[in-house]
């Protein structure tokens, strides 16, 4: 063993950075951990959005890239100057913007562990092999898909429903696709989904090589949830046509509005026809820990591939994506390539450790992500995220009863989980749609460069919004009433002008 002195001595000669000594580590760290807490719990005392400022913009974009390296301390100097004082927001108990958590405490100091341990996740005989298939195991069964079933982490919901809908298109278009690819496909290709579902449904599409136009967008009922009836009938005409539907991508908690397909109708619908069914439940899934949303989300159990994302709903800082599909021999048969430096025998179980989890995805070195869920789950328990999510369930509608109660502002019905739609509607009956549009939109900048709290906006049915989600258990009743607020100051502003 060196010895602290022996190693500084050896680093100072070799001028090796890389090395440091364990006190180097301690001194450091220590001066990290007090920036993180400094950081996390003065932030809610901070606006909740600042831009970026100009002149750090142009620095950046100016400044040449190091040749020799800082020292520790004018590094973290640095870190403070340009980067810490202008987070992203989702931390601010104030933002209610995009899906996008604060991070789970305990979740923070897993990433660095899994960082020091630094593993590839490809697999191997190591403890992060093993850990992974824990918790995929636990989601599976707070899920409720059968034995046989299986999963991994990815980086969001993207690569989520990109992974799920390989496996759609290997399963139900055919294996040779892994071979000839599209070129020679007989039928045409179809993809369902609502015109609520979410943008990455198409950009898998485009990536699988289906092609966007092969995506039916099935209309919304007044809900905002897909419309069975209207599903029945497309793929009904399509097969009438010759065509090959393949899957359906029902949304569970669509992000506009956070509403929830009616997955038990559209399984019917899938088993009758034989489709495949995935569910983008990147947002909702966890919601079935709830009691408001379990019998709604029930139905998660029986759907062929789910996307959930433990980086949203689940507060884990990003990235944190999970894949489940509900046969894990599919996700294998999907992506298995195994190179002849990686093959080991199974049985041996000494090095090579259960089958690779970079046989049953795209990648092939993969990070520690299961780590900082894992322990996130351990810490807090089912019940902790159960009690956590309810208590976002119920600040969203208690925003919901406050925008009700207040003349000028619109709620938009129904509410679902966490999201809530609205819109200021001055009484002004000359007031066209278009300068309605227009007026929120001003609202909304007006807002977010304000502060106070942060908003996002969007589009439904061709009327612009405003939008609150809720997704932070640090956020509170006084925090929700700050967006009534707000906007009505916003409006006022926007009126008088
Ligand atoms: C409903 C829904 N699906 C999918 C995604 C994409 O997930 P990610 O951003 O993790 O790739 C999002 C992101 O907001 C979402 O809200």
């Amino acid at each position: 063993m060196l010895t602290d002195k022996a190693k500084q001595g050896y680093s100072r000669q070799m001028d090796n950075k890389f090395a440091w000594t364990e006190n180097e580590i301690k001194q450091f760290g220590y001066q990290v951990v007090d920036m993180i807490a400094h950081h996390l719990t003065t932030l809610p005392q901070e606006p909740a959005f600042k831009p970026y400022p100009p002149e750090l913009k142009q620095a950046l974009a100016q400044a040449e890239a190091p040749q020799q390296g800082q020292d520790r301390e004018q590094l973290l100097a640095e870190i403070g100057r340009l980067v810490d004082p202008y987070p992203f927001g989702n931390g601010h108990p104030r933002y209610f913007a995009w899906v996008n958590s604060q991070p789970a405490i305990i979740s923070i100091f897993a990433e660095a562990l899994a960082a020091a341990w630094n593993p590839s996740c490809a697999g191997g005989n190591h403890a992060a092999t093993y850990i992974e298939h824990q918790v995929t195991r636990w989601f599976r069964e707070m899920i409720g898909l059968p034995a046989g079933s299986g999963g991994l982490f990815v980086s969001g919901g993207s690569m989520a429903s990109l992974t799920a809908l390989a496996v759609a298109r290997h399963v139900k278009a055919g294996a040779h696709i892994r071979q000839q690819g599209l070129q020679n496909e007989p039928q045409r290709l179809l993809i369902y989904t609502s015109q609520e579902g979410h943008s990455c449904i198409h950009k898998a599409v485009e990536l699988l090589g289906i092609g966007r136009d092969n995506i039916r967008l099935i209309p919304t009922d007044s809900n905002f949830r897909l419309d069975v009836a209207a599903l029945q009938t497309a793929v009904s005409n399509d097969l009438a046509a010759g065509h090959k539907p393949i899957a359906v991508v029902a949304s569970a908690g669509t992000v506009n509005t956070g509403a929830i397909d009616p997955l038990g109708e559209i399984t019917a619908v899938c088993r009758q026809h034989n489709l495949w069914l995935h569910v983008d439940g990147a947002y909702g899934a966890p919601a079935i820990l709830t009691d408001p949303y379990r019998d709604q989300l029930a139905p998660l159990a029986h759907v062929d591939s789910l996307a959930l994302d433990p980086h949203k709903w689940m507060y884990i800082p990003v990235e944190a994506g999970l894949v489940l599909l509900r046969d894990a021999n599919a996700l294998r048969d999907t992506f298995s390539l195994v190179p002849p430096y990686l093959r080991f025998n199974e049985d041996a179980g000494d090095i090579g450790g259960p089958p690779w989890f970079s046989e049953f995805g795209f990648q092939q070195t993969r990070g520690f992500k299961a780590f900082k869920v894992w322990a996130a789950l351990s810490y807090h328990g089912w019940q902790g995220y159960k009690a956590a999510l309810e208590n976002d369930i119920a600040l969203a509608n208690h925003l919901a009863d406050l925008i009700r109660a207040t003349p000028d502002l619109e709620l938009i019905e129904p509410t679902s989980l966490s999201i809530v739609c609205f819109r200021h509607r001055p009484a002004d009956p000359t007031l066209t749609s278009e300068a309605l549009n227009q007026h929120n939109q001003a609202i909304l900048k007006q807002v977010q460069l304000g502060g106070e709290v942060f908003l996002t906006g969007t589009t439904l049915r061709g009327q612009f919004v405003l939008r609150a989600c809720v997704v932070n258990p640090r956020s509170s009743l006084a925090d929700v009433a700050a967006i009534v607020t707000a906007v009505q100051q916003a409006a006022s502003m926007e009126l008088t002008q």
